[in-house]
């Protein structure tokens, strides 16, 4: 089912109106946000499930349920407060009815106790890490159906549903744990599904079994959440905002061009991908190449555009133009600022330039993840986004541009499926993460043409010789150049060049990182190619330290 392009109000003010290819169009499971830090990570395992969710407020009414026929189950996530303490979240009590499955995970568990007449309080015993669980009444339960009797999970409460005298009438208790006598109850003819402990953490090794039961045999999902589903709504969508394809005649004014701000990144090649499927040539990208790229990344871009796309990509060459702006220039948050200022100025001259010559350039495509729209709605507690350097939000407003924003129901994992569902190369798809200012935050102090040579060429040499070594690829790996010489010997002649630093780590989001063990043969071919290939380098050191106390970056 498309989405209709936004309203010509909406359009002209540059207001976020993106098409939301999943509104609608897919089974979906919601999840009400009750201030865990784990609700992102329960979207995610319910989408790995195939299933779409959708993490909402707390707010959300029975009513506003009502309206959404394509919601087939909630989950109550967890929080950190009490229920039985004043200004804790609450939810209407009236989603408890029967009407559709509900799930409560710890909080959302002793929140639906409460709310059905069951007693919640202060638990004898705490409960943290992980925990030994025995299921009750194996045989009648729906979410432990399949599973062994006596399981691991991972519990973090402080409070729990009062021993039997606290729980709700009409539910059965389902599973125990020794400082917990109601680690989880049922109430199968009401379809209110509650557990105590995280199914959604790793720690718990067979949550996604739990939460498997729920979806597919408690909600009856259809599974329908694929990336290939989702690919062909979504380019319908696009087609239809882009083009008020089959629409009424009144939409026809949103009929336009749009254009892109592509980095070579995963998020923007894949915005470009979609809407290059759905519209073709009426895409116009700009790629920035702002001159402090890898060793011929610029070019990688460039070729896998011209084999995976039909719409004309144009590269503007303006790395003299940063150089020269760098000049003199060591702070790194002015760096930064100089860099990101620029570069929105470069792609605002280039789309200028599109829009005057094509007329019916409408429309701005950004490559909004999910994260980003939950964060900025102000649901969902994480706000792990990295804030990427080229985001074009700077776009002057004269220009009057709607958003295309086809990603905006996606976490990064989906990105990368996506990718690959779109054929996209296998190297791109999985490019280590890569900062927007690129090399010229990886060279501490000044930036100048030879320091950038010396650094691409030794980056070149450590991502090489990482990407063969045995051993389990890094989150992120490359060199760093320091604004300090050292005295070295070369044949006879005395040196006085840079070291170079190697930095590999390994993380899992790039909040905390560890240090990568990288063999120490491969450490010694990374140190003697770089001495021996790039001239203005003496000396190689590697750094040992995680994050914190350290940044991945250096800068
Ligand atoms: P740090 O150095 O803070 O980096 O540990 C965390 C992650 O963010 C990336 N990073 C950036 N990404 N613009 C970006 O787009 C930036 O200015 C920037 N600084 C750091 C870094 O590569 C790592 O993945």
């Amino acid at each position: 089912m498309a989405t209709p392009p936004p309203s010509s109000a909406a359009a002209s003010a540059s207001t976020k109106v993106s098409v939301s290819p999943a509104a609608g169009a897919f089974q979906t499971i919601l999840i009400v946000d009750l201030g865990a830090q784990y609700t992102q990570l329960i979207a995610r395992r319910i989408r790995e499930l195939n299933v779409h969710s959708e993490i909402v407020s707390n707010k959300l009414t029975a009513k506003q349920l009502a309206r959404r026929p394509e919601v087939i189950g909630l989950i109550l996530s967890g929080g950190p407060n009490s229920v039985y303490k004043f200004n804790s979240p609450l939810i209407d009590p009236a989603l408890l009815d029967g009407r559709i499955p509900v799930l409560g995970i710890c909080y959302g568990m002793q929140l639906m106790g409460q709310l059905l007449g069951g007693k919640i309080e202060e638990a004898r015993r705490q409960e943290f890490g992980k925990t030994e669980l025995w299921v009750d009444n194996h045989e009648d339960s729906l979410l432990f159906r399949h599973l062994n009797p006596n399981l691991i999970c991972w519990m973090s409460h402080g409070d729990c549903v009062a021993s039997t005298s606290g729980l709700p009438r009409g539910t059965k208790i389902t599973a125990h744990t020794e400082a917990t006598p109601v680690a989880a109850f049922e109430n199968r003819a009401r379809k209110l599904y509650a557990v105590q402990f995280h199914p959604e953490v790793t720690h718990t090794p067979w949550g996604t079994e739990l939460l498997r039961n729920f979806v597919y045999d408690g909600c009856s999902a259809r599974g329908d959440w694929t990336m290939g589903n989702f690919v062909e709504q979504s380019v319908e969508a696009i087609r239809s905002q882009v083009m008020g394809a089959g629409l009424r005649s009144a939409d026809a004014e949103h009929s336009g061009d749009v254009i892109c701000a592509v980095s070579g990144g995963v998020d923007s090649l894949c915005t470009a991908a979609l809407i290059d499927r759905a519209v073709g040539s009426r895409l116009h990208s700009i790629f920035v190449d702002h001159g402090f790229l890898r060793h011929e990344e610029g070019d990688k871009v460039v070729q896998a555009w011209k084999t995976h796309f039909k719409s004309e990509l144009i590269r503007v060459n303006a790395g003299p133009r940063f150089l020269s702006l760098l000049k003199g220039i060591a702070d790194p948050e002015r760096k930064r600022k100089i860099i990101g200022r620029e570069f929105i100025k470069v792609f605002d001259e280039e789309a200028l330039r599109i829009k005057r010559s094509k007329v019916a350039v409408k429309w701005l495509a950004q490559g909004t993840l999910y994260p980003d729209v939950i964060e900025s709605s102000g649901v969902g507690m994480q706000a792990h986004t990295i804030k990427t350097h080229h985001n074009v939000g700077g776009l002057p407003k004269r220009m009057k541009l709607g958003l295309v924003e086809p990603l905006r129901d996606l976490f990064k994992d989906e990105v990368r499926k996506l990718a690959l569902e779109l054929g996209l190369p296998r190297p791109l798809v999985y490019r280590q993460p890569f900062p927007g200012p690129g090399l010229a935050i990886r060279i501490i102090g000044e930036v100048t043409a030879e320091r950038l040579r010396i650094l691409r060429a030794a980056d070149k040499i450590v991502r090489d010789e990482i990407e063969m070594a045995e051993m389990e690829r890094p989150w992120q790996y490359f060199a760093v150049l320091p604004a300090v010489k050292t005295v070295g010997v070369m044949g006879d002649h005395r040196t006085y060049g840079y070291p170079l630093v190697i930095r590999a780590v390994s993380s899992e989001d790039a909040m905390t990182a560890d240090w990568s063990r990288i063999p120490h043969k491969n450490l010694e071919r990374i140190s003697s190619r770089i001495i021996g290939e790039v001239k203005g380098i003496n000396r190689v050191c590697l750094d040992i330290t995680s994050k914190p106390p350290a940044t991945i970056e250096w800068e």
